[in-house]
C-alpha cells in the first residue's frame, strides 16, 4: 500500500468503479500510454541485451500488472519471479527499516536480472533490494519503474528504465493502492479523499 500521509492528494474529480463514499480517482496517465509507453521500455531492453535470457523479479504487489504486461512485450527469452517486502510501518519508510516477506523461488547467480517496480518513491525499497540483489551475485542487474517520483526520493538510488517521472501526487491504479483498494485500475490516477469534517464552532460566553 503507497504511503497517505507523504502525498499531496488533491485533484480534481472523477468517478470510477470500487470507490468509497467520497473518493474519487482523476486519469493521470491512461491505460493506452500506459501499454505504449511499456512497448518502448520492452525494446529499449531488448535493445540493450539483444540475444541474453531475461529474468525478470517483481516486486509485490504493486508490480504484478506492470511486470505481467512487460514480460509479455519482450522478445525472446524471459523468465520472472516475485519477491515481497515490508517496510515497519507503512508510514515511515524514511525508518529505512525494509525486511524481505516473500524469497525468490531460485537462484539470481549468474543471470541478468531485472527488478521491476510499480513506483519509485523513497528509494528505501529499492535500495535494500539492490543491495539483497547484488549479493547474490547476478550476471547484470538493472531496474525497471513504472512510475517515478524524483522528488521524494532521500536515497541515491535511480532506475534504468522508467516508465513515467509524477509529481508527488497520491496515485493508484494499475497495481497501485489505497488500502488495498483500486489496484485493479487500467489507468494510473490520482486518488483524492474526502475533506475531513470541519471542526465544530467554539462555544462563547458572554463575559
Ligand atoms: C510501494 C512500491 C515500492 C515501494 C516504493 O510498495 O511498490 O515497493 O512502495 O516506495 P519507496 O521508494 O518509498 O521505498 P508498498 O510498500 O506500497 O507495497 P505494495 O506494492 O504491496 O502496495
Amino acid at each position: 500500500m503507497k504511503k497517505v500521509k507523504k502525498s499531496s492528494n488533491r485533484a480534481s474529480t472523477n468517478s470510477s468503479p470500487g470507490q468509497a463514499p467520497g473518493e474519487s480517482v482523476r486519469v493521470l496517465i491512461s491505460r493506452s500510454r500506459i501499454r505504449r509507453r511499456i512497448q518502448e521500455i520492452a525494446r529499449q531492453i531488448r535493445t540493450d541485451f539483444p540475444s541474453e535470457p531475461l529474468h525478470l523479479v517483481g516486486v509485490l504487489k504493486g508490480a504484478v500488472f506492470f511486470l505481467a504486461d512487460l514480460a509479455r512485450e519482450i522478445p525472446g527469452e524471459v523468465s520472472f519471479d516475485f519477491i515481497a517486502v515490508s517496510s515497519y510501518g507503512k508510514n515511515t519508510h524514511s525508518s529505512g527499516q525494509v525486511r524481505l516477506t516473500r524469497d525468490l523461488d531460485s537462484s539470481v547467480e549468474g543471470k541478468i536480472v531485472i527488478v521491476v517496480e510499480d513506483i519509485l518513491d523513497t528509494g528505501m525499497t529499492l535500495q535494500y533490494l539492490l543491495r539483497v540483489f547484488q549479493q547474490r551475485k547476478p550476471k547484470a542487474l538493472r531496474v525497471a519503474v513504472l512510475l517515478d517520483k524524483p522528488d521524494r526520493r532521500i536515497t541515491p538510488v535511480r532506475a534504468d528504465y522508467v516508465g513515467f517521472s509524477i509529481p508527488n501526487a497520491f496515485v493508484v491504479g494499475y497495481g497501485l493502492d489505497y488500502a488495498e483498494r483500486y489496484r485493479n485500475l487500467l489507468d494510473v490516477g490520482i486518488l483524492k479523499l474526502p475533506e475531513p469534517p470541519e471542526p465544530p464552532e467554539p462555544e462563547v460566553h458572554p463575559a
